[in-house]
């Protein structure tokens, strides 16, 4: 097809043959809004590198979940901040934690949401690693207990899926069968599964505080320049249990989301992250582009490479332009 027997323009000239040629349709469906609890009553915090954005306490989270719910968006995923840190992260599996908490007054006051946890120990050990600290590393092995014991501590108090975000290796399994030892067979595992060692979480620590104390994080979260080796830990997830995989950041990884969707059969999470969040509000603020394209044109992007869902922080703002709004 070459011109002038093919001209691409013709089918480009009205919007009614752009609608009907579009490949891609963003929809609410595909939204999922983080939210970070923190304790207290009427609290809301602001995130100051991601307006818009609060820690919120549990009360007025609710309301958030409820205008989530409203807007038509199916699921959002809860953060906890802890008041109280230790080695051990003990407030990621206490009955009583944070996000526990919210995750059953959610799941009370709008149940028809679908609500995920996010389930990590960084936000709760006082050294700000996912894992346990053994002679100055991250040790693998006596994480994974914790990690399944945080997972069933959010299914315990209702969540409706759990997502571990902490890139230990052999961690899905160990949820999944404490999960299923524990009655909670039902209860979906969505991994972080290709979790780069990235400096787009850089607004999220702030707001999480949950930056590490020494160190980073690479001898556990993805070096950004591999895409084999994500193919390895996504086959990996699968052969544990995952029923979601997830690809995090979104933005700079579009290639590793297509790829994921070429060979594997399994649903495609995609996490646009705080630091892509605030880089658009950043020049959207400065008057340097238009929010609301740059935000339907990002979205649509990362849906097009593939993603089945997009964990975004303008989940929101993303619904209520797909209503005309
Ligand atoms: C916890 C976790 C992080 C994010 C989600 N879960 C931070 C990290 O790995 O340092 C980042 C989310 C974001 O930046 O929006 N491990």
């Amino acid at each position: 097809m070459i011109f002038p027997d093919y001209r691409p323009r013709r089918m480009r000239q009205s919007k009614a043959f752009r609608r009907m040629i579009r490949e891609t349709v963003l929809s609410k469906d595909d939204l999922v809004l983080p939210l970070f609890a923190i304790s207290g009553k009427n609290r809301k915090n602001p995130i100051e590198s991601m307006p818009g954005h609060y820690q919120q306490s549990i009360d007025n989270l609710v309301k958030t979940a409820k205008k989530a719910k409203d807007v038509g968006i199916p699921a959002v995923i809860i953060f906890g901040i802890p008041d109280k840190k230790d080695a051990l992260g003990t407030q990621a599996y206490a009955k009583n934690g944070i996000v526990q908490r919210a995750v059953k007054e959610v799941k009370n006051k709008v149940p028809d949401l679908a609500v995920i946890t996010d389930v990590c120990l960084c936000q709760y050990t006082d050294h700000g690693h996912c894992g346990m600290i053994d002679k100055n590393e991250v040790d693998n092995d006596s994480t994974l207990d914790l990690l399944a014991r945080t997972a069933v501590s959010h299914a315990k108090a209702g969540a409706d899926m759990v997502a571990p975000s902490d890139m230990m290796d052999g961690r899905v399994r160990e949820i999944r069968e404490l999960m299923d030892e524990s009655d909670f067979a039902n209860v979906p595992i969505m991994a972080y599964s290709a979790k780069y060692c990235s400096a787009f979480y850089g607004p999220f620590r702030q707001a999480a505080d949950s930056a590490p104390q020494f160190g980073d994080r690479r001898t556990y979260q993805m070096d950004p320049a591999n895409g084999l080796e994500a193919m390895r830990e996504v086959s990996m997830d699968i052969e544990e249990g995952a029923d979601i995989v997830m690809v995090k950041p979104a933005l700079a990884y579009l290639d590793v989301i297509y790829r994921i969707t070429q060979e594997f059969d399994l649903p495609v999470a995609a996490y646009s992250v705080s630091g892509e969040y605030s880089m658009i509000k950043a020049a959207v603020n400065n008057g340097w582009l238009d929010g609301e394209k740059v935000m339907m044109e990002t979205l649509t992007s990362i849906k097009r490479a593939g993603a089945d869902m997009i964990l975004t922080y303008f989940a929101i703002d993303a619904a209520q332009v797909l209503d005309g709004k």
